[in-house]
């Protein structure tokens, strides 16, 4: 047996949008990349602003001693200083430099909180559709999903979330704006969560942590998404520039403990401690400096609002039932086949590729990521509303 049976497992379930680029390959083969529509990846088709870029030469322009070296684990004192403010003006709270770990991307800051967490065997409820890596990261810390379903608006159903709980419980992770659905929670909803969960770690004994993870947080298209941090006390909030500034492939995020979140200190020196030996060390280095200054900065949103638009008339134009997305790059239709991977499989013969919902725990749905060119999305529609039509 050359490799883990778990992983074996994990590696037949996770790999939805590996078979899709498998498919979309062999695709592009046949027909050209112009005639085949990629929906399948999160993978932001804007290009970084301006400042980014300009940021990025000065650094390279004006070196200073030591700026490639090792550097303390939770990363440069002045860039978390940075975030500091600008998150306490954001999220209006006192947040301090030393609750700042900078980190490896969004992925990364979950990983830690999670290893600083749970002990073997410990739970964490995860909402569905879903992220599809948490119960992997989960895993990576031995501990173990309980997946609850969200209401049909997806939004968290509150009596759901209480009997998941249990004595095991030890945190939540709730993703906002959401991805797959494009949902972003309302102040209500989170406030009914939060009192639950306060309730709940009374009645358990201990804590619950809220692992907010906000990777889409400045890509909403209305009202600035309620304020986590200000609504959640347990809370650590994870986030990274992947999406709002475009470099998912430059890794850089960041974990925020709560201020006032039980244990913070201690939470925070394990994190400290979990970036280094799960072996990240540290957040780039080149990375932390060049969007430091960036906090209010974004690419620009109303270019994914307008491909939202155009995607979501067409959907409501050839029948789909959808709901309309407040933020992220996704729309998340009801598929008009119950077999949602049947109806993948007749997107593809329209040169479509999508993910099932099955792919987010949620089947009976599909995932169409529109971050890509207005073109794509232009062609696709004949496709989209042929396969429509096909399965009615
Ligand atoms: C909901 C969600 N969380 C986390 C991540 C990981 O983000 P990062 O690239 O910053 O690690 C993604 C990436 O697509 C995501 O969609």
């Amino acid at each position: 047996m050359p490799i883990s049976a778990k992983v074996k497992e994990f590696m037949s379930r996770g790999s939805w949008i590996r078979r899709m680029f498998e498919h979309g390959t062999e695709l592009i083969v046949r027909h050209g990349a112009e005639n085949v529509y990629d929906f399948s990846l999160g993978n932001p088709c804007l290009e970084p602003p301006q400042p980014f870029v300009d940021s990025l030469k000065d650094l390279a322009t004006n070196p200073t001693p030591g700026m490639h070296r090792y550097m303390p684990n939770a990363g440069y004192p002045e860039v978390r200083e940075k975030i500091a403010k600008a998150l306490s003006k954001e999220h209006h709270l006192t947040i301090l430099p030393t609750q700042v770990v900078m980190t490896v991307g969004a992925a990364c800051a979950l990983n830690i909180t999670l290893k600083s967490l749970l002990d073997p065997g410990d739970e964490v409820i995860v909402l569905a559709p879903f992220f599809a890596e948490y119960e992997f990261y989960i895993d990576n810390h031995g501990g173990v999903m309980r997946l609850v379903q969200s209401d049909d608006r997806f939004l968290p159903d509150i009596p759901a979330i209480r009997s998941a709980i249990s004595p095991r419980t030890r945190a939540i992770i709730i993703n906002t704006p959401n991805n797959p659905s494009g949902v972003v929670y309302p102040r209500a909803v989170l406030e009914d969560l939060a009192e639950l969960l306060e309730k709940a770690s009374d009645e358990i004994g201990h804590p619950i942590y809220v692992l907010t993870d906000e990777p889409y947080r400045k890509l909403v298209y209305g009202a600035p998404a309620p304020s986590t941090l200000s609504i959640f006390t347990n809370c650590v909030f994870c986030t990274s520039h992947s999406k709002d500034l475009g470099l998912p492939g430059e890794r850089i995020g960041m974990a925020v403990v709560h201020p006032r979140a039980a244990d913070a200190t201690q939470l925070l020196n394990a994190m400290t401690f979990t970036i280094r030996t799960l072996g990240f060390v540290n957040a780039p280095a080149l990375m932390q400096r060049a969007v430091a200054d960036l906090q209010e900065v974004t690419v620009d949103v109303q270019a994914y609002r307008t491909r939202r638009d155009l995607l979501f008339a067409g959907l409501m134009e050839a029948g789909y039932e959808c709901i309309l997305p407040e933020g992220t790059f996704y729309l998340f239709p009801k598929s008009p086949n119950p077999d949602d991977q049947a109806f993948i499989q007749r997107l593809l013969e329209e040169r479509i590729l999508a993910v099932p919902g099955s792919g987010f725990g949620r089947p009976g749905y599909f995932r169409l990521a529109y971050c890509v060119p207005v073109e794509v999305i232009e062609k696709a529609l004949p496709g989209l509303k042929r396969a429509f039509q096909a399965c009615r």
